[in-house]
């Protein structure tokens, strides 16, 4: 099946093609220069932001230093009144890189590879930010603090507000079999910041170590990257099911995406998708472990933090051996 972003422009790709260079993505070339910027100066007193277009400071490899992308953003903010003249690199706004890959030295990037995530900001920047700095391909507004989807079954949801361009992006996870792609429409779907191990696949992983061939259940899946890195590990068989339906999305097209075969099922029921050796179902786990007849060896809960676990365990408990708290 092929893969497709709802923006049409084809920025989801496969793990295969994602992976490949994946190193050198935000590394500088040999001509790439670094401006030397002060994230707490405001940017005003560093250089002429007069000048500072889609060319500034771009190199012939055509990356440009995170600095000057987010400097050009901050020009725009600044034009359009979003931000005064003494602002910052510091309280521009929060850049969310795509794909995202760990490392410890300041990026450099390419065109599209970059949302941005701002709770000050107007319709009529956002536009312009997309259309005049190459590497941002979306704007989204809201407050970093605050979780994205729902936090339980009784409570509201939460989204952000994507004002222009596309907000997919794509986190590499490292597991033992090596690393997942996992895919976010950022406005949808909580934000989770990649770091070289993931903590969460690690305690997976030991717990998996316990067992030959588990069976899991993904109780709280999210986009799906734990019950992913199960498949990836060699588990029998997964079962993913999450409340928010943008997750399950979400987890589908990073099923297809990370080389799984799906078949997306058009029923009125919980069950949407299955595939060789997992199924993907859209429903409240207290309400979904009474439907399920399969027990499992180890149930994921993997919650927001400060939602109390207690009432998830006690589902999953119906559901498998034994329930591993994330
Ligand atoms: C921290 S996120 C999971 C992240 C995911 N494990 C990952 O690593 O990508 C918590 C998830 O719990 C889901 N959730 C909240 N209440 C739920 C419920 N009653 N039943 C099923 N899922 C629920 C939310 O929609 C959210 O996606
Ligand atoms: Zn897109
Ligand atoms: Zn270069």
């Amino acid at each position: 099946m092929e893969i497709q972003c709802g923006c049409g422009l084809g920025c989801v790709e496969k793990s295969d093609t994602i992976l490949k260079g994946i190193k050198e993505i935000t590394s500088p070339c040999e001509n790439c220069s670094d401006p030397n910027l002060k994230k707490f100066k405001p940017l005003t007193e560093q250089i002429d932001v007069e000048k500072l277009d889609a060319n500034y400071g771009r190199c012939t490899c055509k990356k440009r230093h995170l600095d000057l992308v987010m400097g050009h953003v901050l020009k725009i903010l600044i034009e359009s009144g979003d931000r005064d003249k003494k602002s910052t690199l510091r309280n521009c706004c929060t850049p969310l890189i795509t794909p995202a890959y760990p490392s410890n030295t300041a990026p450099y990037l390419s065109d599209n590879s970059v949302v941005i995530l701002t709770d000050k900001i107007t319709k009529e920047s956002a536009f312009r930010i997309v259309d005049e700095v190459p590497e941002i391909k979306g704007v989204i507004k809201g407050n970093i603090k605050n979780v994205v989807g729902i936090k339980d079954a009784n409570s509201e949801p939460n989204v952000y507000e994507l004002l222009s361009g596309c907000d997919m992006r794509c986190d590499i996870v490292s597991t033992r079999n090596g690393p997942l792609c996992i895919y976010r429409n950022q406005s949808q779907i909580h934000l989770e910041f990649s770091k070289p191990v993931s903590p969460k696949v690690q305690i997976l992983e030991k717990y998996l170590d316990k067992y030959e061939n588990p069976s899991i259940m993904d109780c709280t899946c999210g986009p799906g990257t734990l019950g992913i890195a199960a498949l990836k590990y060699g588990a029998k068989h997964v079962v993913f099911n999450d409340l928010w339906r943008p997750s399950i999305e979400m987890t589908v097209l990073n099923l297809e995406v990370n080389g799984f075969e799906v078949e997306v099922l058009h029923s009125n029921g919980s069950l949407v998708a299955e595939g060789k050796n997992f199924r993907v179902y859209c429903a409240d786990l207290m309400e979904l472990k009474d439907d399920i007849d399969e027990k499992f060896d180890l149930c994921i809960v993997d919650t927001f933090p400060g939602v109390d676990t207690d009432e998830f365990v006690e589902a999953a408990k119906h559901l498998c051996s034994e329930v591993v708290i994330i």
